[in-house]
Formats: C-alpha cells, sequence, structure tokens
C-alpha cells in the first residue's frame, strides 16, 4: 500500500500529521508521536502576543482545559513547566528538527503583520519544515468590513511568505462571507496549505454563579462536516494543498476527509484522549480497509467524493439543502408529530 502523501511541497510517509497542540511542548512526545507513525508533527503555536511580549494573552490555548482532560494527564507538562518564552520555542524546534526524521512544522499565531512576522525566518533558521499560521481572529469591531478583514488575512500571510523560503500553511476559520473567495486570494498571495478549520473556542455561562466558563471542549466526530464539506468544494480549485483538522478520531474520518480532498488529516483531541498510540492504531485500521476495498495508494482515493468527482455536485450547496427538506417532509409525518406535542 502506497500510503506516501504530498503536503505543501513536502513528501510524507502517510497523510496522518499531529495538529498543533499541547503534546508537543514535550520532545519525548514528539518523539513517541513519530514512534506511533505520524507523518509529521505541527508544533504548538507561538503566539504574537509572547513575541511582543504582551503576557495578557499568552496562557489562551495552554491553561484552557489542561486539568479537564484527566486521559491526558501522563503525558502533558504542567503549566509551570511550560515556558512559553520564543528562544525557549526555538530552542525546541530546533532539538525536535534534529531529534526526528518526520517534518517539524512550526506554528505562528497571530493577526498583524507587523514585526513579529520576522520570527518565521527564525523559525526556518531553527529547522523548520514549514511554517503554519494561524490567524485565529475574531473581528469584533463595528463599522470594520468584510473585506478590510479579508485584506489583513492576505496582508499576513504575504508579510510571512516574504520572509521564508520554507512553504507556509494557513489556518482558517470558516466565518467569511464568501469562503471560496477568500480561499482564492490567499491561494493568489501564495498560501501553499490551507488548514480547515480553526476551532474557535466559545465561552460558556455558569446560571448559578453568573459567571463565563473558561472551558475547553475535545472535538467529536461528528463535527467533521464543516471541513468536509469545504474541502470537497475547493479540491481541484486552489493550487494550495489541503489539510483538514477537527473531529478526526478514527479511520472513518480520515477516509472521509481523504475522498473530499485533503492532502493531509489532522488530530488533536482524540490523541490527547487516546495517547500517541493514536496513530498506530489508526494507521492500521485504514490500510486494512484500503487493502479490503481494492485501493493501493492514498492518490487513488483522494478527492473520489470531491465535488469533481461525485455524479451530482449539487449535493454540495443549496440543491441538495431543498432536496434534503423535500424528502424529509416526504418520509416524516409531521402533522402526527405535532399532534402529538403537548400545548404549553
Ligand atoms: C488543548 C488544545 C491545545 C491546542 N493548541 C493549539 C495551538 O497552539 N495552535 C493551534 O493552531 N491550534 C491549537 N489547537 C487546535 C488543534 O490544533 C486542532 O486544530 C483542533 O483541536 C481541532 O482538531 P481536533 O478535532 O483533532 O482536536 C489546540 C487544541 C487543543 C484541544
Amino acid at each position: 500500500m502506497d500510503m506516501t502523501t504530498r503536503y505543501m511541497g513536502l513528501t510524507l510517509k502517510n497523510p496522518l500529521v499531529a495538529s498543533a497542540g499541547p503534546l508537543s511542548e514535550h520532545l519525548d512526545n514528539i518523539r513517541r508521536l513519530e514512534d506511533n507513525g505520524a507523518a509529521a508533527v505541527v508544533m504548538f503555536s507561538l503566539f504574537e502576543e509572547q513575541i511582543r511580549h504582551d503576557t495578557a494573552a499568552l496562557d489562551f490555548f495552554f491553561n484552557l482545559g489542561r486539568d479537564r482532560f484527566a486521559e491526558a494527564a501522563s503525558y502533558l507538562p504542567e503549566i509551570q513547566d511550560y515556558d512559553v518564552g520564543p528562544g525557549q520555542y526555538l530552542d525546541l524546534l530546533r532539538k525536535a528538527s534534529e531529534a526526528v526524521d518526520i517534518p517539524i512544522i512550526a506554528s505562528l499565531n497571530g493577526i498583524s503583520e507587523h514585526g513579529w512576522v520576522t520570527f518565521a525566518k527564525e523559525m526556518q533558521d531553527a529547522g523548520a519544515s514549514g511554517i503554519e499560521l494561524n490567524v485565529y481572529y475574531i473581528p469584533t469591531e463595528p463599522f470594520r468590513s468584510g473585506s478590510e478583514v479579508e485584506q489583513q488575512y492576505v496582508n499576513v500571510l504575504s508579510a510571512v511568505k516574504a520572509r521564508v523560503t520554507v512553504p507556509v500553511a494557513i489556518k482558517l476559520g470558516p466565518y467569511f462571507s464568501s469562503f471560496a473567495d477568500m480561499a482564492s486570494q490567499l491561494d493568489e498571495a501564495g498560501a501553499d496549505a490551507f488548514v480547515l478549520f480553526n476551532r474557535f473556542y466559545q465561552p460558556d455561562f455558569d446560571i448559578e454563579t453568573g459567571t463565563v466558563m473558561r472551558s475547553l471542549t475535545l472535538s467529536r466526530p461528528d463535527e467533521i462536516r464543516l471541513p468536509l464539506l469545504w474541502i470537497a468544494l475547493l479540491y481541484g480549485r486552489v493550487s494550495a494543498s489541503l489539510a483538514a483538522t477537527t473531529g478526526v478520531h478514527g479511520p472513518i474520518e480520515v477516509i472521509k476527509y481523504l475522498m473530499a480532498g485533503a492532502n493531509v488529516v489532522m488530530s488533536t483531541s482524540a490523541v490527547l484522549q487516546e495517547g500517541p498510540s493514536f496513530f498506530a492504531r489508526v494507521l492500521a485500521e485504514m490500510t486494512d480497509w484500503m487493502e479490503k476495498k481494492g485501493y493501493t495508494s492514498v492518490d487513488q482515493m483522494r478527492g473520489s467524493m470531491s465535488q469533481a468527482s461525485v455524479i451530482d455536485p449539487t449535493a454540495f450547496v443549496r440543491g441538495n439543502y431543498i432536496k434534503t427538506l423535500e424528502n424529509y417532509t416526504k418520509t416524516t409525518d409531521i402533522t402526527a408529530r405535532l399532534a402529538r406535542l403537548k400545548p404549553y
């Protein structure tokens, strides 16, 4: 079985990649990810605020929920062990790149195109095979237009691209009024890959204490649908590679994402729950499935369910929504259901 795949100009031994997350904070864990078959590791993010010494935002991903995942306790470092300084990040990146044979992709997380982007070059010099730029941005300013926000994404990508020769991926959220256009603009600006999608932190309320709860929930497999849709829609339409992130908990999600057109499929939540051996299990199970179905390579499977390949491309868009609703009303006796409902 030929499991190799091309991703942002790199040749990977298989399409399974460890996405940015706390596991990469320790060299031992990066080794364990490689030993279990991960084809590349995206390191946790270094935030613009860290580089600019704006300590207010430092603990964003790292403190959130760290003590909530009992399963992860054995391989997650204590927060006090975690030194978030840029110097330490580069040091770990350098050690990781030397310690393993798989590519290490460094992650920069920010929104402005100013001074901090020069750090991308330092990441490259420290051995990063690529940079993943996470534009984690929730535009809350009134009177800031959608096109201004989009231009900011293009600017920050261009600023990073101008400083490095290694490939640059951009990790995005789905909330644009025209995602396909945004992707095209970033494609033109030279994005080497799209990582779809950022899973935005959504606070919850504790109604007893009247407080905003800062808890991070791990993903579930049914969350793959939005990235799956957009990967299927973008496949063959952009030059950039496509990485799927969100909801990958087993071989089924990996296979679906590959069929939609992903070059690689990433995972964090499942690895936090199961440990690095998640990769070995999924690799074995998906290879087994592919053999049974007569596939000889990952390339053969890629994009087979994308909009470019399916017989009815309307299955991805509005036409299918209308058909689905029609079908629901035909097959569901709504009047009878409503009659059974008790009035308030
Ligand atoms: C505890 C935790 C820490 C994370 N840290 C980062 C990070 O530093 N940078 C980043 O781009 N994404 C980060 N993520 C997001 C993951 O890389 C991934 O995109 C997201 O969790 C969806 O994938 P999953 O369903 O496999 O978890 C983090 C996720 C979790 C759960």
